[in-house]
């Protein structure tokens, strides 16, 4: 596996964008994460359905739109762990995302790794001003290694949206976050 010069990295990631041609067991991996219930739990979201083929296509179709960027999260020897993402972005603002589908490899230090590096990313080449995210209250590991990466409590957020939920997890028990540039280039 070679990895790109110019891909983000930090301590023991590299991420390989999206945009780079992505091998069949990158892109079965890629898809298991999303197909895994217990992940799209921990996600607030619905495991996925749609077969293999489709997803390549949805994915590619997401990457060209350029309102997005993504990653896939390479260990220190190129392996496929998750994906990281930053979305609705403009050229202020993104939303961050992050799932690591190897369960395994989950609390040695990968995801912190792989936010520091998509932070370097977004307010060194993007120059973005603030990247937002927001998770559930209930997940300490997530909440954690984004606190580690530099992200705060948003002070005063605004109130949650209407109950009506489908399934998924009340808003109100999504707990916002967010780093803006100049907390990031403090702590750097
Ligand atoms: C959330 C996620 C990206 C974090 O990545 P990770 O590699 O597991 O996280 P890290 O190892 O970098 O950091 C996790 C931290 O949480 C701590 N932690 C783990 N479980 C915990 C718990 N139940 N309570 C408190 N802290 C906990 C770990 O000890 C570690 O902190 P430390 O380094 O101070 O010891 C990954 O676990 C994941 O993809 N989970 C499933 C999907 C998900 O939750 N995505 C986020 C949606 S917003």
């Amino acid at each position: 596996m070679t990895l790109g010069k110019t891909w983000p990295r930090h301590g023991k990631v590299t991420l390989k964008p999206f945009t780079e041609p992505l091998s069949e067991m990158e892109w079965r991996r890629f898809y298991e994460c999303f197909r895994d219930p217990e992940i799209a739990e921990w996600n607030g979201s619905r495991p996925l359905r749609m077969p293999l083929w489709l997803f390549k296509r949805v994915v590619l179709g997401e990457v060209s739109r350029g309102d997005r960027v993504g990653f896939g999260i390479l260990d220190e020897v190129g392996e496929w762990l998750g994906t990281i993402e930053l979305y609705e972005l403009t050229p202020s603002e993104a939303t961050l995302g992050i799932l690591i589908g190897a369960k395994d490899r989950w609390g040695q230090g990968y995801g912190t790794d792989a936010v520091r590096a998509v932070l370097e990313y977004a307010f060194q080449t993007l120059r973005l001003n603030k990247v937002k995210l927001r998770t559930y209250k209930h997940n300490q590991r997530a909440r954690r290694a984004f606190e580690k990466a530099g992200f705060h409590y948003v002070e005063n957020p605004p109130p949650p949206g209407p109950r009506f939920h489908f399934g998924l997890a009340p808003k109100n028990e999504f707990i916002p976050m967010e780093i803006t540039r100049e907390d990031w280039l403090r702590a750097s």
